[in-house]
């Protein structure tokens, strides 16, 4: 996929304060495609400069960012595209007008998430699934668009099991997941709930698990999405770690492999030739205590997911461990991701 543009194309951040919003500003800083022109908030920050409102990462903002004006989210941004890190309650109103209006959206947001029609996509693993924009546009007569990145625990548990499936043919997964604080948003989960603790729960998140997982790995027939029939059955909790999910995964296969197929499986599954794609999606240790987040979240610029501890299961086939980073693969950087997609399939 090789794309040159004469200029880079302009793009707003649709809830550009929040956890997920800053980190598109920062990943946007540099970006080789794409330049932040607008950038919107809920009516607590609208009026304000970007640089005055409350940095949640490391470091400072982007000096191109500092002085850009928070603006309603209105369809009447000078851009061509948006990222939307709104609250899902937000962006079920918001991301249609800015579609209808003749805006590509790539949103965070579940709302559209299983929708039909709106592609949920990370591009190594169904980009195919963009066809589905032609019936989107036809339904709903927008001339703009709307596609999704999943969840951000999905992203690290569809991406291992992917080449697995596509080798082996995935039955049922067992998937219990240790998630970061930092996936709850600014402010999140309090100190005092979780300093030393683990909390069971985390709302509506198992659902999003189980099935966002079945649509990326299933196919298109007809125009249509069709699920993939495994069964998944998720577990989460809360754990004081601030960024980078883990993810302890059974599998049951049609076709059991071995630890070893498993792993050169998952090593060779492809990259591509995008400007945010890592050249390898998946990394595998070999080490009997990796992955750990800390450790390896940030492996491939938080591109890559990481996999260890392979082995044999006695009630499935086979039990791993992945680690994602969750605001960059399982949030911005997916949904950047998705946008150069979009760009290199001619969808802008
Ligand atoms: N955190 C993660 O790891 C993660 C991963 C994947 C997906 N997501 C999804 O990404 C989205 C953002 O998550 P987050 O963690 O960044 O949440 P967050 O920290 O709570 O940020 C929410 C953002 O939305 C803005 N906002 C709220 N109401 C708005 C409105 N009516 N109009 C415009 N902007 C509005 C907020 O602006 P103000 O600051 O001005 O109030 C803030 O910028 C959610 O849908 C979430 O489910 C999050």
């Amino acid at each position: 996929m090789k794309t040159n543009l004469s200029k880079k194309i302009p793009v707003a951040v649709l809830g550009a304060t929040g956890a997920v919003g800053q980190r598109f500003v920062q990943l946007l800083a540099d970006h080789p495609w794409f330049e932040v022109v607008a950038l919107t908030g809920s009516v607590r920050s609208v009026g304000k400069a970007y640089g005055e409102t409350r940095w949640v990462l490391d470091g400072d903002p982007p000096e191109t960012a500092r002085n850009l004006i928070i603006r309603h989210s209105t369809p009447d941004l000078p851009a061509k595209l948006v990222f939307s890190a709104l609250p899902s309650s937000h962006a079920k109103e918001i991301e249609p007008r800015f579609a209808a209006a003749g805006y590509a959206v790539c949103s965070n947001a579940s709302a559209y998430r299983q929708a039909a029609g709106v592609p949920l996509i990370i591009p190594e693993v169904n980009g195919d699934h963009l066809v589905l924009i032609k019936r989107q546009r036809a339904e709903r007569g927008w001339p703009g668009l709307i596609v999704t990145s999943p969840n951000c625990t999905t992203s690290g548990l569809a991406m291992t099991l992917k080449p697995l499936d596509d080798a082996f043919g995935v039955r049922q997964v067992f998937v219990t997941t240790m998630q970061a604080v930092s996936g709850a948003g600014y402010p999140g989960v309090s100190y005092l709930d979780i300093d030393g603790n683990v909390i069971p729960y985390i709302g509506g998140e198992e659902d999003k698990i189980e099935n966002e997982a079945c649509i990326l790995l299933g196919h298109i027939e007809n125009d249509s999405r069709r699920a993939a029939d495994f069964l998944v059955s998720a577990q989460a909790n809360r754990v004081p770690v601030f960024d980078g999910h883990t993810l302890s995964i059974a599998v049951g296969f049609e076709r059991k492999p071995s630890p070893e197929e498993a792993t050169r499986v998952l090593v060779d599954f492809p990259g591509l030739d995008l400007p945010s794609a890592p050249p390898r999606p998946v990394l595998v240790r070999s080490e009997a205590d990796r992955p750990q987040p800390r450790r390896d979240r940030s492996t491939a610029e938080g591109m890559a997911v990481t996999v260890g501890r392979i082995r044999e299961c006695p009630i499935l086939d086979l039990r791993m461990v992945s680690v994602v980073h969750n605001t960059l693969r399982g949030a911005a950087s997916g949904s950047i991701l998705n946008a150069e997609l979009l760009v290199a399939e001619g969808y802008l």
